[in-house]
């Protein structure tokens, strides 16, 4: 991103607070692998949730020595471990954000959702913290910046943080990666996909159902690295860019039939990945695959497209129109329930993206 540098630096240091709410998304084309600079391997597509969001505010006022100084608050708790992440993400883009240096910050941040429930904070908590320093800069730098330059200098700069982070700052059905003869597409960013959408998946529903509530296994930079020595890397880049474009297809079209073959097979062929790495993860319960089983079974049965997805961990993502919500909802009551952790389902679904909660 191209920018005039010297113009970003306070005359009169000011005091100030910016707050954005952001939600988490949920992946249909899994991203996984990348190159250097946060550029993913392959490109992914996923929708935006609604219910499953982090709301983060920063206060600033000027520095009080050479440097700025941090602390962060997660659900009104002093957390270090967050403190030392953010330190280091601000010193990494400070060269794009020279202002940074002359600020102190509190930083708060909380989220909707359990942090061990399985959604990706990471994507919300990312994509709050990016959208709230471009606040701070558009405040007082970039006042007459258009919504589009704010919201993709946002997206860029949440990527940096955690890929997928780049996807939460639009709502709906979000693309990232560079896919060849496909306009506007690129690896810096998020694309919001605006047109070419069947209207059954504005509304689209995503049932999260806590199989395990443990830590994570492995952390996303390691799964990605392991990607680089996996002996089915290419052909998985090569699947995951032929499902991109059918998912494009399918999305245009409302074909829900072909919608539920792309999106399970993504998510077998991510743990798939994950499963023959070195050193290897089997990051699915007996009762992810109880669960899997049911669907499937369901699916046969009833004729309704519900249909699973899976990030990185145990917990399973039942996604299906809204018009079955009420068969799918009883049949999660009476089947799927009693295979999670205390009977724990987050509800979620389709959402507009990110929100400002302060100025
Ligand atoms: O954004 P990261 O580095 O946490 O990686 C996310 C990887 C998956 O959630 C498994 C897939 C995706 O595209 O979100």
């Amino acid at each position: 991103m191209k920018e005039d540098n010297e113009e970003r630096i306070f005359k009169e240091v000011p005091n100030g607070k910016v707050g954005w709410k952001s939600p988490s998304n949920i992946a249909l084309v899994k991203y996984w692998g990348k190159k250097p600079g946060q550029v993913p391997a392959n490109a992914s597509l996923s929708f935006t949730l609604r219910e499953s969001v982090t709301e983060t505010t920063i206060e600033f006022e000027p520095a009080s020595g050479e440097g700025f100084k941090l602390e962060f608050f997660l659900d009104g708790m002093k957390n270090e471990k967050f403190a030392d992440k953010t330190v280091k993400y601000f010193e990494s883009i400070s060269n794009s954000f020279p202002f940074i240096k002359q600020l102190d910050f509190k930083i708060r941040s909380k989220n909707s959702f359990p942090h061990s429930a399985g959604i990706a904070s990471s994507a919300s908590g990312m994509s709050a913290l990016a959208l709230c320093l471009c606040e701070i800069e558009r405040k007082y730098f970039d006042e007459f910046s258009s919504d589009e330059k704010f919201f993709k200098r946002a997206s860029y700069f949440a990527r940096l943080g955690s890929g997928s982070a780049c996807r939460s700052v639009y709502g709906g059905f979000v693309s990232w990666g560079e896919i060849e003869g496909v306009r506007n597409t690129s690896n810096m960013f998020g694309n919001k996909i605006n047109k070419n959408i069947d209207s059954v998946f504005d509304t689209f529903q995503d049932s999260i159902l806590i199989v395990d509530a443990g830590e994570k296994e492995v952390s996303s930079s390691l799964g990605h690295s392991l990607m680089n020595s996996n002996p089915y890397s290419l052909g998985r880049l090569k699947q995951a860019g032929e499902n991109m474009i059918k998912l494009m297809e399918v999305i245009k079209t409302g074909d829900l039939g072909g919608f539920v073959k792309i999106v399970e097979s993504e998510a077998l062929s991510l743990h798939a990945m994950m499963m023959t790495s070195n050193p290897y993860f089997l990051l699915m319960k007996p009762n992810t695959i109880s669960i899997i089983e049911k669907v499937r079974e369901y699916r046969g049965e009833t004729g309704i497209q519900a249909c699973f997805t899976l990030d990185a961990g145990p917990n399973v993502h039942l996604i299906y129109p809204d018009e079955n919500k009420k068969e799918v909802r009883d049949f999660i009551g009476s089947e799927l329930l009693k295979l999670t952790v205390n009977e724990t389902v987050i509800h979620d679904e389709v959402g507009q993206g990110p929100e400002r909660i302060a100025y």
